[in-house]
């Protein structure tokens, strides 16, 4: 897969040289491309920003550099065409679902907005060459999409082939589609069985797998009507047998 990733601060993205995503992408799973928003601007300041139409507070991203780094970041006349993403609070919210889908893609753009957000021209302009998708990580405002991209990278990333080192674990986690129905995953454990003063619970060590996944569930369960009941509730009653609803 590749993406491209157009920000005022590349330098944000050093994190994508380590571990699972370094990895992927020194071994060419994982082609990332980062893309300084200044190199399209002429002025002795690089200015990318400006005071925003109708007045109020803050700046809002100039559309000229962004069209002209789209523009050469997507080509001419494109063989293949991204699917562009924007991450801002004011998007469809960002889930595993997905990042399920966006790792079935062969190629994705993400445009970093800064201050009060890109000129809104720019995603109509885009929208007319390419798939344009808004995205927001949570209901809570960043200063900038950068941190944004980084989340939706590592989360898509590490649902590509070859990208985690067991191919079963995706699927155990909290909201992968199927696995566990929408449920939180509950408590973990390794060696040593017993550590200051907590033993681990000994189904764990019992060896019966029909009584470790039954175990599993329901702390699963437990778990997510503590920390997750709007979960809980959305769950179709369908999915549930008889144990789960006494637990
Ligand atoms: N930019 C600023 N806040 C954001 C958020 N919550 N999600 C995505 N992009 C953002």
């Amino acid at each position: 897969m590749r993406i491209d990733i157009i920000t005022i601060f590349p330098d944000y993205f050093t994190p994508l040289e380590l571990s699972l995503i370094g990895k992927a992408r020194r071994s060419g799973l994982l082609d990332i491309r980062l893309h300084d928003l200044r190199s399209w601007t002429y002025d002795r300041h690089h200015t990318v920003d400006d005071t925003p139409y109708g007045g109020g507070p803050g700046m809002v991203m100039k559309p000229e550099p962004w069209g002209e780094a789209l523009d050469a970041v997507v080509g001419p006349e494109p063989a293949a065409v991204p699917r562009l993403i924007l991450p801002t609070p004011s998007g469809v919210p960002f889930t595993q679902r997905h990042a399920g889908r966006l790792a079935g893609e062969p190629w994705l753009v993400f445009a970093c907005g800064r201050y009060e957000g890109i000129d809104s021209r720019v995603a109509v302009d885009a929208g007319r060459r390419m798939p344009v998708e808004e995205l927001s990580i949570g209901d809570y405002v960043l200063a900038g999409g950068e941190s944004a991209t980084l989340v939706m990278v590592e989360t898509i990333s590490r649902l590509l082939p070859g990208v985690l080192g067991n191919a079963e674990s995706a699927e155990q986690d909290s909201f992968a589609p199927g696995a566990m129905d929408d449920l939180v995953e509950g408590p973990v454990y390794t060696k040593p069985a017993e550590w200051r003063g907590q033993e681990v619970p000994p189904v764990l060590l019992s060896g019966h797998h029909g009584a470790v996944d039954r175990w599993r569930r329901d702390e699963a369960l437990r778990k997510t009507a503590r920390n997750r009941p709007d979960l809980l509730r959305r769950i179709d009653p369908e999915v549930l047998d008889r144990r789960d609803r006494e637990v």
